[in-house]
């Protein structure tokens, strides 16, 4: 066994002789996983009542004849077009209140019940015709899960859904805090589907009643859930023990994956950042990832091997960055690396999508020799990272419920974006070179020195309580502006801000200050000074110690960042917008207290990773993302296993070391 190696492979959109061609060249880039059959509904079901799956059964043969694992698809991503001309129930009414007509894909109404049964019975279908067959090893449910409905079934949906979660029009009138506007509901038929039409005005982030807002995006998350469990249960019908995966999308706001995650048997995800200066997203992405199932392994579903195309400008990958990139997935627990796509299309909107093999079917492009080179050396290192674990001190918490009730929220700033408090504080955790895991609010804390939970805005259940036992035993809780506000229902803490977390913490904010970016206050910590921008909360200590003080405006002097001792441990509190500066500061005296710095803290774009394996291995991973050659100030002891100096990293260079214990 080795990492799996491939990618999707539409082969429906090519005649047969291409196959050939195809299959030749997979072989010389050893090529060994096959995602089939993501949009083929309209091909396996080309009528009401017609399944014809001639062509599918030959793509599937034909790879299992060559030796190749195959992903298989359910198709059910696109709906065929006959499907909507016969029941226009199944596309979806926008925000706006438009109803779609046939187009696109991703644009099944997941409160239709003709798309709940079609799909359905597609996935049985398929289960029932190849899940006996050994060369399929896993199941691709429908594809990158998103997008929300706001039609009449999904408002019925949704009703049905608030009955089951409040039972009862008092409790539902209580969360959503109805006395306000007049807005106390007295028959369920009274509730409407949160969209431009109802509660919201300019646009998805400006809501009247943040509560209908948040449980209408739960809502459609767990919609979207059920089409994939419908899907997965009728596969496990006739297939009892394939595993079944969704791809997801990383940092994807609409679905709370925590919650999907239970459901699938591995997690996967597709990988297509915003541009080529994002290592440490990713990395967040991957870790998010994996996090999902506990630390278990989890496939990169989709990559592209060079350009993408849907985006305004689609830049290419740099030669060596396409390896780099699959390597960085491999650290942070991948055991597949796979492509978007095997071939080129020739038409339509991803005809210059990049492609392991292009139009012309050439072998000797630079984009093919990369992956050939990269599937021989994923071939020769063979299994030794299969099954792979991080062993991470430091967990960063990332919880939907907080993005959404953030985000959606009026006051106190627009401006402020949870991805962007996230990502400011797990890329000081990432330059420092702490190996973490990224896990969600009710996940066990009990293996963590340190929980750095960027704008925790909302706590629910007993949250607060396991962030004090970690303090108290000794480790270090950092949090951040706007965090601990509101409870479950999106409903503020009759209490001090930041409410439950307050003890812990050993502080009061009583106020806040929102300003446009250009406004700057400085924040001073012993001898250095950083900046602040959006967000200033006036932090009251109450017991905590005054680590940095604003320097500007009328609250020159008070405390901006502050540490409490509590228990054998820290609460730490930054309660300014810090720049990448002032978060890194802090952020290295939380981990240099633990010990938990990385081997190269100091070096920017020098990215480590660790991995041990089932056989107790210690895998070093060492990523060089800059243009740049790299000299490494400590030489790790251990056996290198990708080719390379151990001393200096190229440009984009990765090494591997199994390190002595
Ligand atoms: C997504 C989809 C693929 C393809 C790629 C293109 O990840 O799942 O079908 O459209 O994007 O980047
Ligand atoms: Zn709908």
């Amino acid at each position: 066994m080795k990492i799996g190696y491939g990618g999707d492979y539409n082969a429906e959109q090519w005649p047969a002789p291409v196959w050939d061609q195809d299959h030749k060249l997979f072989g010389e880039a050893h090529i060994d996983t096959l995602t089939v059959g993501v949009f083929t509904w309209g091909l396996t079901q080309p009528g009401p009542d017609v399944y014809d799956f001639t062509v599918l059964d030959r793509i599937v043969e034909r790879a299992a004849a060559e030796g190749r694992r195959i992903c298989l698809a359910t198709g059910t991503g696109a709906h065929p077009a006959w499907l909507a001309k016969r029941h226009p129930e199944v596309t979806r009414t926008d925000f706006e209140g438009r109803k779609h007509r046939y187009g696109q894909r991703h644009n099944s109404c997941p409160s239709s019940p003709v798309f709940r049964r079609l799909s359905t019975e597609m996935a049985r279908r398929l289960a029932q015709r190849y899940g006996g067959n050994p060369a399929v090893i896993a199941w691709h449910v429908g594809n990158e899960y998103g997008g929300a409905c706001y039609c009449d079934l999904c408002a019925d949906g949704f009703r049905g859904w608030l009955r089951r979660r409040y039972g009862t029009l008092e409790a539902l009138n209580a969360a959503w805090y109805t006395t306000f506007w007049s807005h106390t509901f007295t028959g369920w038929d009274q509730i409407e589907p949160p969209s431009a039409l109802t509660e919201h005005w300019r646009g998805p982030d400006h809501t009247a009643f943040p509560g209908i807002t948040l449980d209408y995006l739960r809502f459609m998350s767990d919609a979207m859930l059920a089409n994939y469990r419908d899907e997965k249960a009728a596969i496990r019908e006739s297939d009892p023990h394939t595993p079944v995966t969704t791809n997801f999308m990383g940092l994807y706001r609409p679905i709370d994956y925590h919650r999907w995650a239970p459901h699938l048997d591995f997690a996967s995800w597709d990988n297509y950042p915003p541009d080529d200066r994002s290592p440490a997203r990713m990395a967040l992405a991957h870790d998010l990832i994996r996090g999902l199932k506990d630390g278990q392994p989890f496939w990169l579903m989709e990559q592209t091997p060079s350009v993408t195309a849907c985006r305004d400008v689609n830049p290419l990958k740099r030669p060596g960055v396409m390896r780099l990139w699959s390597w960085q997935a491999v650290a942070h627990g991948a055991d597949a690396v796979l492509f978007f796509q095997m071939r080129a299309g020739r038409g339509a909107s991803e005809k210059y999508h990049g492609a392991v093999i292009g139009h012309a079917g050439r072998a000797d492009t630079r984009v093919f020799r990369e992956v050939a080179a990269l599937g021989a050396e994923l071939s020769a290192l063979g299994g030794v990272t299969l099954g792979a674990r991080t062993p991470a001190r430091v967990a960063l918490l990332f919880d939907w419920d907080s993005w959404w009730a953030l985000e959606i929220s009026d006051g106190p700033s627009r401006l402020v974006r949870y991805l962007d408090v996230v990502t400011a504080y797990h890329r000081a955790l990432w330059t420092l070179g702490a190996d973490l895991d990224v896990i969600g609010v009710t996940a066990p804390l009990d293996d963590y020195d340190v929980v750095v939970a960027p704008a925790l805005h909302m706590v629910k259940g007993d949250l607060a309580d396991r962030l004090s036992a970690v303090a108290f035993r000794g480790g270090s809780v950092l949090t951040t502006f706007l965090s601990g506000r509101v409870d479950e229902n999106d409903n503020a803490f009759l209490t001090d801000v930041p409410g439950p977390l307050g003890t812990l913490l050993g502080i009061r904010v009583d106020e806040w200050d929102a300003r446009e970016p250009v406004y700057v206050n400085r924040v001073r910590v012993g001898d250095a000074t950083f900046q602040s921008r959006l967000l200033f909360e006036l932090v009251l200590p109450q017991g905590a110690e005054v680590v940095g003080r604003y320097e500007e405006d009328w609250y020159a002097g008070t405390a901006a960042i502050t540490r409490n001792d509590f228990g054998a441990g820290h609460g730490w509190y930054v309660g300014a917008g810090l720049d990448c500066a002032g978060v890194t500061w802090v952020v290295r005296q939380v981990l240099r207290r633990h010990g938990l710095l990385g081997p190269y803290p100091d070096l920017g774009e020098v990215e480590t990773a660790v991995r041990v394996a089932p056989d107790g291995s210690r895998l070093l991973f060492i990523l060089n993302h800059g243009s740049s050659p790299v000299d490494l100030p400590v030489v790790p002891a251990g056996e290198g296993l990708l080719p390379g100096d151990p001393r200096t990293l190229e440009p984009y260079g990765v090494r591997i070391v199994n390190m002595i214990a």
